[in-house]
């Protein structure tokens, strides 16, 4: 292992953090690059106002650079350091869900990097819930730039052996928190005006937020450029199998190929079939999901089943995740 690596034991006091993270935070201040465990996914962070370091953010993933980065803040407090014209919608949004995985799509603040916004007029914010997070941030002083901590078009990372998969030698430091709880990106939600336009599915529901969604809305609306581009696939061929049906396609196509399986009833023992995981429902879905398809690559798998959980809530973000490995982005 050649990149720092600070590791923080889950349950670790807070009153501990400030002086584990200072060195990883120092980092960030001198335009380094790092790693850090967010309650969503692993996010790969840089100085936001430091157009060099988030330059170099851009090269480490292999990232276009029309894909803006979210900027995470340790406070709400912190907003107007990014934002403008922070509206009634975005504030109630704010103060309901963060610290969480919201994502806030506003208006930039002249300052902020081109670098950082992707050159939108707009900046996509949040405060993460997880302790490390909130403490790096806090600690280095500045707003933090962090796309997922991958190679652009892999899944993301949930774990530090996945950051590490991919970035090793092309940045400064990880700080391995273990696993994320949520497993899936955040939402991300456009709140410039009244009726806040889901670009991106999370856990936080469209429900939740009273949103629609950019995939229904009338021409010319905006989506999350992101979304645009090839996501979360491994090199194993992802299929999609319907409901309770996983372990027969499974072992149907293990007469011909080598197969990884993720699905609740999948049975070990059976025969050339890896159960890769065993989730139970959506939400175990999204936090097992990008490991299994991880795994998959790691065990040189052609092929991986996954079986589908139903589209409404949580799950509509999970499949959405889903299609995107299997390559259905049409979607
Ligand atoms: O959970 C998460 O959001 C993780 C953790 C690390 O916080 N971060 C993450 O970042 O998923 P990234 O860069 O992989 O995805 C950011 C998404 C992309 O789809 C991007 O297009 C969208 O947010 N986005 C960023 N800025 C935007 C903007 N100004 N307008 C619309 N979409 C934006
Ligand atoms: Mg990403």
């Amino acid at each position: 292992m050649s990149v720092a690596t600070v590791s923080v034991p889950p349950g670790t006091v807070e009153s501990d953090l400030p002086a584990l993270l200072a060195e990883p935070a120092a980092a960030l201040r001198r335009g380094g690059l790092v790693a850090f465990p967010t309650e969503t996914v692993y996010g790969l962070g840089s100085d936001a106002m430091n157009r060099a370091a988030v330059a170099r953010a851009y090269r480490a993933k292999k990232r276009p650079a029309d894909n803006p980065v979210i900027v995470h803040l340790p406070h709400l407090s912190w907003l107007d350091r990014i934002a403008e014209e922070v509206g009634p919608t975005a504030r109630r949004l704010a103060e309901e869900y963060w610290p969480g995985p919201l994502t806030l799509v506003l208006t930039a603040r002249d300052d902020v990097p081109r670098e950082t916004t992707g050159g939108l007029p707009t900046i996509a914010v949040r405060v993460p819930a997880h302790p490390l997070a909130r403490c790096l941030i806090e600690t280095a002083g500045t707003p933090v730039a962090a796309p997922s901590a991958n190679v652009s078009g892999r899944p993301s990372p949930t774990i530090a052996a996945h950051v590490l998969a991919d970035l090793d030698r092309r940045i400064d430091w990880i700080v391995d928190g273990g696993a994320c709880a949520v497993g899936i990106e955040s939402t991300v939600v456009d709140v410039r005006t009244d009726r806040p336009v889901v670009l991106r599915e999370g856990i936080v529901t469209r429900e939740m937020l009273g949103a629609g969604s950019s995939a229904d809305q009338r021409p010319g609306a905006a989506v999350s450029p992101g979304t645009r581009h090839t996501h979360y696939r491994p090199d194993a061929r992802v299929i999609v199998a319907p409901m309770t049906r996983g372990a027969a396609l499974a072992e149907r196509l293990s007469q011909r190929h080598s197969v990884g399986l993720v699905a609740p009833e999948a049975e070990e023992g059976q025969r050339a079939v890896t159960v890769l995981a065993r989730p139970l429902g959506a939400t175990e879905l999204g936090r097992v999901l990008y490991g299994a398809l991880r795994d998959a690559d790691r065990l040189g798998l052609d092929v991986v089943v996954v079986e589908a959980v139903p589209e409404d809530g949580v799950g509509r973000a999970v499949m959405d995740r889903l299609y995107r490995a299997a390559g259905l982005t049409d979607r």
